[in-house]
């Protein structure tokens, strides 16, 4: 009988938030990751917790607390991520936003001022990250277009959330197939597709991201074949995020130009020809 008490109060026994750090370190959770849950979990800010560590950890974190430390990405857990200096919704099913894609945004951004940019289209908004920014940034109209009908929700979210919904129209359907029929008006595409290579091995992580917004083909290149295949894209403006190893490729199909990222590798491909 003591032995199952024993037991159970091991189990159940509450513990402060600085031993529950403690312990989850020694697991494996970086310390930042593991305030971070606490402090979604009692809705507080990460120096609150950190300053608090006396109290007893809340119900509910160590739930959160197992779950990341099976690989589960903490921007699902919490339903936020930051893009660009702003906080946007996203859930599993969505694409989580990568660093590197705000040097996309940061070129888009340049350009749209520099040409005077009245109209963008994004091709995979995902999240709506992109869109939603250069929106708030520029007050560019934005068309955006995904194959995943949760992409559309989230992003209108995202798009209220940052008082933009006047300035975006998101349509589900493939490449710019829902906006066909506005193509000429617009004066610059930009997009951020999928572009790993099917089969080759990937972080736990990626495992609960959807496939579709991350792979294309054996050669993570399917993507850019058929846009550039299906598009005329004369007197427009084309800004897209690459593979590292994508460059040579795509220069021989386009007249583009790659541009790197703050970690110094082939990340960009902009094409200008631009005329209006
Ligand atoms: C790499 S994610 C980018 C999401 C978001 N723009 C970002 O940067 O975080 C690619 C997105 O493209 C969408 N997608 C894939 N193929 C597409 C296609 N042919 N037409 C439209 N969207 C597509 C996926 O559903 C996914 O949301």
């Amino acid at each position: 009988m003591n032995d199952v008490r024993d037991a159970f109060s091991e189990k159940f026994d509450k513990k402060n938030i600085s031993e529950i750090l403690r312990t989850y370190k020694a697991k494996g959770l970086p310390e930042r990751e593991a305030l971070i849950l606490i402090a979604f979990v009692l809705g507080k800010s990460r120096e609150y917790v950190l300053s608090h560590q006396e109290l007893e950890c809340p119900d509910g974190a160590i739930e959160l607390l197992e779950k990341r430390l099976t690989g589960y990405p903490l921007q699902y857990i919490v339903g936020n991520v930051e893009f660009y200096g702003r906080q946007f919704t996203v859930e599993e099913g969505i694409l989580i936003p990568r660093w590197e894609t705000e040097g996309l945004v940061e070129l888009a951004i340049e350009c749209i001022k520099r040409f005077n940019v009245k109209t963008v289209a994004e091709i995979g908004i995902g999240s709506g990250i992109i869109s939603v920014t250069l929106a708030i940034e520029t007050g560019a109209y934005v068309l955006g277009t995904d194959i995943n009908p949760k992409a559309l929700e989230i992003s209108y979210a995202n798009a209220k959330r940052h008082n933009v919904e006047h300035l975006v129209s998101f349509k589900l359907g493939s490449y710019l197939e829902p906006f066909e029929e506005r193509f000429d008006d617009i004066d610059m595409i930009i997009s951020n597709p999928p572009y790993v290579r099917e089969g080759i091995e990937v972080q736990r992580e990626l495992l609960y991201e959807p496939k579709e917004a991350l792979f294309a083909g054996e050669d993570g290149l399917n993507f850019y074949r058929e846009f550039f295949n299906r598009y005329n894209i004369k007197g427009k403006i084309v800004v897209m995020e690459i593979g590292d190893d994508q460059c040579a490729f795509l220069q021989k199909l386009t007249d583009g130009k790659c541009i790197k990222d703050l970690a110094g590798k082939d990340r960009y491909l902009v094409i200008i020809d631009y005329k209006r």
